[in-house]
């Protein structure tokens, strides 16, 4: 059953304008929360961004884009629609220890178990969900450390983009390189 589970999860794109009630985001940030994670320090943060809060995140990205792009405006408009299309935007960031390095990488790798842990649950609720880092993830832009009030100690992982499926092809699976190119057994 997990095996298929983990075969079937897609990255989904695009999704219907419905909202996601606030009782289907909270059920995929508590599927978040029982990953494993270092010491339980439990590290992770959500930073939920629909309604109001997206319109002004639209601002952001098209900021962004005018600053990155500025020769392709069809790519600007391209990448602005996906943001405008998508209802349902989570910003997740990982706490940080200055005085300790490890366990701020330990941490990372627990928001990505979490992280992962919502794809899945994502799936089981209906949902569409793709973890974005480039472009309009905007998950290395200063500016989005201020979007969600520039906590201190904490590392932008992934911003996921989640609404209810539109396209359904999106669902097919890509292939996969075979283990034997991945594996050395010693
Ligand atoms: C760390 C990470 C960052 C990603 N960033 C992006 C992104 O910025 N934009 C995007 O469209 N997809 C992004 N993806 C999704 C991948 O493109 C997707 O998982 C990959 O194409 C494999 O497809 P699948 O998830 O349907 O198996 C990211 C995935 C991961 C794990």
């Amino acid at each position: 059953m997990i095996i298929q589970e983990l075969q079937e999860r897609r990255a989904i794109r695009n999704y219907e304008t419905t909202e996601v009630p606030n009782e289907t985001i909270e059920a995929l940030l508590e599927a978040a929360t029982w990953a494993p994670n270092d010491r339980m320090r439990e590290p992770w943060n959500f930073y939920v961004i629909k309604g109001e809060a997206k319109k002004r995140y639209e601002i952001l990205a098209e900021q962004y884009l005018l600053e990155r792009f500025p020769t392709k405006p069809n790519l600007i408009e391209s990448s602005l629609e996906v943001v405008k299309s998508t209802p349902l935007l989570i910003v997740v960031a990982a706490d940080q220890i200055p005085e300790d390095a490890d366990a701020s990488e330990d941490n990372v790798y627990a928001v990505c178990c979490a992280i992962h842990s919502m794809w899945l649950a994502a799936k089981e609720l209906g949902l569409g969900f793709v973890w974005r880092t480039r472009g309009v993830g905007l998950v290395r832009d200063e500016r989005l450390y201020q979007f969600i009030g520039a906590p201190e100690n904490k590392k932008i992982i992934g911003t996921v983009f989640a609404g209810y499926p539109k396209e359904l092809k999106e669902a097919t699976p890509k292939k996969r390189a075979s283990i034997t190119e991945k594996t050395v057994w010693l």
